[in-house]
């Protein structure tokens, strides 16, 4: 295991009703906040109407910022800033899923800066001040949450470009997980595939006696098998929609990929892919992984995907553990497409058009494309190709 530092400061409030944590949270650090919204979901489920009722009770003023989309692009990062700058606003709170999160703290450093907030996305600069964010989450998937890291694409460019930094980890989080039951089986699916993404960026290393990690890898990755479906089929099931919701939390706060080289070659592929084609984050991934799983199964990769067979889908370890392993990928796969994830890129509308481009953009942005197995541009281009 290799040295790191864990330090997750974000207050987390979770279960039902927590919404109401949100007026001390408030009333101890602000005083005008900006409330950065969707496009419109929290309006039409209430969730909006209870954040309000809290924000007026803790007596702090507010502006807001709504039509954030999924995908968040720059121009509503722009407007934000803005906004905190004209307004004088001290914290940032969002509402919504990890579009309006990472909207929210890409805005919450770019207010504290002087340059152009991408100058943060394509690494010319760090942010090394923030204003505070607050989340109400609305949907299990991508972690921002809990994480210090934020994604926004610039549609100008056709760029899609993350970056991480201490200072943008939430103050707190709200964690409702009645707050999740009228996102559609699409979206649910989808954020199902990114958070067993997320463990798997993580899992599928070559960094030698990370046994806790792996421990919690694997638990968090049953939960998703257990609770995924269910979520699916009956989006008001409390418990499945709670331990969906802990284990996206907890599956990109860090604890899985301390203390170990970590892959993300299937993220900086599908970044790639949602920049152009605007897809769903999560669905993208469905289809990419488990053709990155086979691409990368090779002599010095089959112990730990055969591990994931027989720790994570229970397959008999009397077998042959390279046939351990392929099954392990095809269940994966099958996974996907039974919680209502499209099978192929052209399900979505995708043509191999601009493969090569995406495979030169991937590698220029994140300078080695995968970890556990280091790919090429052919590599990333053959992915895409099975992936068809
Ligand atoms: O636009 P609104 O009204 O918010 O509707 C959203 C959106 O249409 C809807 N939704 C959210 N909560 C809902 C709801 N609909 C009904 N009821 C609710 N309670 O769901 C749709 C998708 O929302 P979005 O926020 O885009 O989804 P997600 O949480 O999956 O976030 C995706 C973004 O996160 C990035 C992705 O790349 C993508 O841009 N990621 C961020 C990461 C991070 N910050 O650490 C890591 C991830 O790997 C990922 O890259
Ligand atoms: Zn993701």
């Amino acid at each position: 295991m290799q040295n790191f530092i864990h330090n997750i400061p974000t207050r987390v409030y979770f279960g039902k009703g927590q919404v109401k944590a949100l007026r001390k949270e408030l009333r101890a650090r602000a005083t005008k906040i900006l409330l950065v919204t969707g496009h419109g979901s929290v309006k039409k489920n209430g969730i909006f109407d209870d954040v309000l009722g809290e924000v007026k009770d803790a007596k702090v003023s507010y502006c807001e910022l709504d039509g954030v989309d999924p995908n968040p692009r720059l121009k509503s990062v722009h407007k934000g800033i803005d906004i905190v700058r004209k307004e004088g606003v001290d914290l940032i709170l969002a509402v919504g899923g990890g579009s309006v999160i990472d909207a929210s703290k890409a805005i919450a450093c770019g207010a504290e800066y002087d340059g152009d907030v991408w100058d943060f996305f394509t690494r010319e600069s760090v942010p090394d001040k923030a204003l505070p964010v607050g989340c109400v989450l609305t949907l299990a998937a991508a972690g921002s949450e809990m994480n210090a890291n934020s994604v926004i694409s610039n549609a100008k460019k056709q760029r899609k470009l993350a970056m991480g930094a201490a200072v943008l980890r939430p103050a707190f989080s709200i964690l409702d997980p009645e707050y999740t039951y009228t996102v559609n089986s699409y979206h649910t699916a989808a954020g199902i595939a990114d958070i067993m993404t997320h463990i798997f960026e993580q899992y599928f290393s070559h960094t030698p006696a990370t046994d806790v990690q792996d421990a919690i890898a694997e638990g968090l990755l049953k939960v998703c098998l257990k609770y995924g479906p269910v979520v699916c089929d009956s989006p008001r099931d409390y418990d499945a929609r709670a331990n969906i919701m802990w284990a996206g939390s907890l599956a990109l706060n860090g604890l899985v990929g301390e203390g170990k080289v970590n892959d993300w070659a299937s993220h900086a592929i599908e970044h790639e892919l949602s920049a152009v084609y605007d897809i769903s984050h999560g669905a993208g991934l469905a289809v990419v992984v488990p053709r990155w799983m086979n691409t990368v199964l090779g002599k010095d990769t089959a112990a730990k995907f055969t591990r994931y067979g027989v720790n994570v889908w229970g397959l008999e370890s009397k077998e042959e553990p390279i046939d351990i392993a392929k099954q392990a990928i095809s269940r994966t796969q099958e996974f996907f497409t039974r919680i209502g994830m499209p099978g192929r890129l052209r399900d979505m509308g995708i043509s191999a058009e601009h493969f090569k481009d995406m495979a030169k953009s991937a590698l220029r942005d994140w300078g080695e494309v995968g970890h556990f197995k280091s790919l090429s541009e052919v590599d990333i281009i053959d992915i895409l190709d099975s992936a068809l």
